[in-house]
């Protein structure tokens, strides 16, 4: 008879938020544990080096931080997998991932204040919601998150991080979708239709962009459009981005960004506002989930910069850092591979006035005209990459720049630490490194590193750069 039910203390925190357990013949994660805490877990799934379980009970005594997930989707959905604990014990484990990255990579964190938190419930922050299109069990269409561990698409229209807005508009989204009968795509067959929706709402303004997603053009699309925009007044405007390509990318990337992306009704852009400026966002621009973090998180880099001098602002979106820093540095550059977002930030830069410019291209390939210009005037520079970290020949390039200062913002404490190591190498000490709660619910942490150069003779007086647009 084979066993499912083990009794087991798992050790440590998993990246993606399980607790892991080494109890038993095979590594185990335990959805639902918490590490220290004796359980009771059903084994479900046994692969050849990792098993995977589901916390049952707590045996003797419950962890002091655990508490019952409030959301009746928590396991089927799988996005918030650290629901199961109060925001402080959400907090430590942030802190333990992040630790336990830097340990990996032999990085000295010292010591880290605390998790700047996100104040207030940990509900209805999430201002951007990317839903996948797809089919029930009986086949009818749907549109919801991925499921936890499978392809099956969950309907969240209650989503509890979502904003009240978000949570209407996929709801107006989904019944004209299934109204207008539009087929989602099918990766299998290569038929279909509609393969994401993602929505976006300005904080600032309540005002919600819509972006449908679809393998090809349909003027069911349009129709599709149409209803929704009449369906429910937040929505302003709804874009269609054509995505023909294989794999789960919601986006594809053509040589300038975005290029499958048309309008299709109201409004081309929602506006938001961040510590004061405005930002214009389109589809597909990136732009922070959680507003009011990114708030503190800007707030905190800006104070961080080195008064007069340059900022440069690498893997910049639409500009956030740029346009905020430039009061302080005096003048900032910025460096975007999404055309669309590189407009849009020079479009940010005249509506609030700010002496920026934006070059887009490759990190990699517009770093050395920046030194150029640079000349021998040492710049603050600021790294924002996607999870992925730091391209391979891109930490090359920013030491040719002699930065006075880097700041490196992160999603990832695991490439951040693989990428600090280097830096540390390099000759750069940490001044500090401050967590944040952008990401409530998961064990995503945003992470602020600030790195001055080791060296005693680094501190010569700035020059300014010459201010001439290159590469764009
Ligand atoms: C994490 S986002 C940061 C955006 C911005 N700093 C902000 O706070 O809103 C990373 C950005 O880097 C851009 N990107 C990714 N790889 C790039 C590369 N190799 N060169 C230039 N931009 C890149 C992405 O398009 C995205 O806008």
């Amino acid at each position: 008879m084979v066993v499912h039910e083990f009794t087991v203390v798992p050790g440590t925190w998993m990246p993606r938020g399980e607790a892991l357990s080494l109890d038993l013949p095979c590594p185990t994660a335990i959805w639902q544990g918490i590490p220290g805490e004796k359980s009771l877990i059903h084994v479900y799934h046994r692969g050849r080096n990792l098993w995977m379980g589901r916390w049952l009970e707590a045996i003797e005594q419950a962890d002091p931080e655990r508490v019952d997930p409030p959301c009746d989707r928590y396991s089927a959905c799988g996005g918030c997998p650290l629901m199961h604990l109060t925001p402080v014990g959400q907090r430590r484990v942030r802190l333990d991932l992040l630790r336990k990255a830097f340990e990996d990579e032999d990085v000295p964190l010292g010591r880290v204040a605390e998790v700047v938190p996100f104040e207030g419930p940990q509900r209805e922050f999430r201002h951007v919601v990317k839903l996948a299109a797809g089919r029930s069990e009986r086949g009818n269409l749907r549109l919801g998150a991925y499921g936890r561990n499978s392809h099956a698409v969950i309907p969240i229209p209650e989503c509890l991080v979502a904003t009240p807005s978000l949570r209407e508009a996929m709801k107006v989204v989904s019944h004209h979708m299934i109204g207008l009968a539009i087929p989602p795509w099918d990766a299998e067959t290569g038929r279909g239709l509609l393969r994401y929706v993602v929505l976006r709402q300005s904080r600032a303004s309540g005002d919600v962009l819509v972006t449908l997603v679809a393998a090809h053009f349909s003027a069911a699309l349009v129709t599709l459009a149409e209803e929704i925009g009449r369906g429910f007044p937040a929505v302003v405007g709804v874009h269609l981005h054509v995505n023909d390509g294989e794999g789960n990318a919601i986006f594809q990337h053509d040589g300038d960004g975005l290029g499958g992306t048309r309008h299709l009704v109201g409004k081309g852009v929602i506006e938001e506002r961040l510590c004061g400026a405005r930002f214009r966002i389109g589809p597909g621009d990136f732009f922070q989930t959680n507003p009011s973090m990114a708030e503190k998180l800007a707030t905190e880099a800006v104070g961080a910069l080195l008064p007069g001098r340059p900022l440069v602002d690498l893997y910049s979106g639409v500009g956030s850092i740029a346009l905020l820093g430039a009061a302080t540095a005096g003048w900032a550059i910025g460096v975007e591979e999404v055309e669309s977002a590189v407009l849009r930030a020079r479009e940010n830069a005249s509506l609030n006035g700010v002496p920026a410019e934006f070059v887009m291209g490759q990190v990699l390939s517009v770093l050395p005209e920046i030194q150029t210009r640079l000349g021998a005037t040492r710049p603050n520079v600021v790294v924002n990459p996607a999870r992925r970290g730091l391209e391979e020949g891109v930490l090359g390039a920013i030491l040719a720049l002699d930065p006075a200062r880097v700041l490196y913002v992160s999603c990832n404490p695991r490439t951040l630490a693989r990428d600090l190591r280097d830096l540390l190498k390099a000759g750069f000490h940490l001044a500090s490194v401050t967590p944040f709660d952008m990401f409530p619910n998961t064990s995503h942490v945003e992470t602020l590193v600030v790195l001055d150069p080791s060296s005693a003779a680094r501190d010569e007086p700035s020059r300014g750069p010459r201010r001439r647009r290159v590469g764009a």
